[in-house]
């Protein structure tokens, strides 16, 4: 039984790879069908197309995932004005507690995003507490004149986004700068695996995953997060005993310290 779950742990990435392997496929021949050759001049946005449609056609079966772990709770103890990272298709929105949000701006530089988030608000009637910023947490002038400044942030989301994002460290020092004293930075993310062998298949997976699905998979989440500044309750975090996953789970709610 062991070696069974072992093996499934080992081999599962390979259907989120193979699935995006078509999408960049299909990705590329919309872009030479529309724009032609000159296409090829600008493989991000081929890219940038691919991962955005492994997103939105996985959606659901996300959504279905999560409910069955602790997202839906640490999404619900986002209160006041929002900072989310990286909504992708904003598979969160209907997580928030609304009667606890003021405001919502949420930032991913993948523009393909916008119609998946705007049909999500529509339905829930929120669009006038979301905002989708098409922009890095890094970029700084565009935050600032949406007003998102330094110390001004009650609560940073990040779910699934530190895998994805450029560089953890200067990530998280930024989003320590914008989280007020005592605001709450929750998060729900995966990393390097504790177990041996499980590390060993994600140093194999990665090259592949990393450019076909988006992510990194063995990153040290946790001490990026601990390093980015003082925080209240360090302790807090937690790490899931996933012995067996390439993407183990780790979370928590941490508070800056007043
Ligand atoms: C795996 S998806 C997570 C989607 C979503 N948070 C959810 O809960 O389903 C990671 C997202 O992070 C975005 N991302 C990558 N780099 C980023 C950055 N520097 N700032 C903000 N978002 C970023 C990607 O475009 C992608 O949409
Ligand atoms: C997830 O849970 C929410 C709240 O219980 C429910 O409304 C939604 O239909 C569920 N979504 C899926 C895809 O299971």
């Amino acid at each position: 039984m062991a070696l069974k779950d072992r093996l499934r742990g080992i081999f599962r990435p390979f259907l989120l790879i193979w699935l995006s392997i078509q999408l960049h496929y299909a990705a590329l021949k919309e872009a030479l069908r529309k724009d032609g050759l000159a296409s090829l001049t600008h493989p991000h946005r081929i890219r940038d197309a691919a991962k955005a449609k492994l997103l939105i056609i996985t959606s659901d079966g996300f959504i279905a995932f999560e409910n069955t772990t602790v997202v839906p709770s640490l999404v619900r103890a986002a209160h006041g004005t929002i900072l989310e990272l990286g909504p992708g298709p904003g598979n969160q929105i209907h997580r928030y507690d609304a009667s606890r949000v003021d405001f919502v701006y949420a930032v991913d530089p993948n523009p393909h995003y916008g119609a998946a988030i705007a049909a999500k608000l529509e339905k829930l009637d929120r669009q006038d507490k979301y905002k989708f910023l098409v922009c890095g947490v890094e970029d700084s002038e565009i935050l600032r004149r949406e007003g998102v400044t330094e110390g001004s942030m009650d609560t940073v989301l990040s779910i699934q986004v530190l895998c994805a994002v450029g560089d953890v460290k200067s990530v998280m020092r930024e989003v320590w700068k914008l989280l007020r004293p005592g605001g709450s930075f929750v998060f729900w993310e995966h990393e390097r695996s504790r177990d041996a062998a499980t590390a060993v298949a994600q140093v194999c997976w990665n090259p592949a995953w990393s450019a076909l699905v988006g992510c990194c998979l063995h990153r040290d989440i946790k001490a990026d997060i601990l390093a980015a500044g003082e925080w209240e309750n360090p302790g807090d975090i937690v790490v899931d005993d996933e012995p067996y996953s390439c993407l183990p789970r780790i979370w928590g709610v941490l508070k800056k310290k007043a």
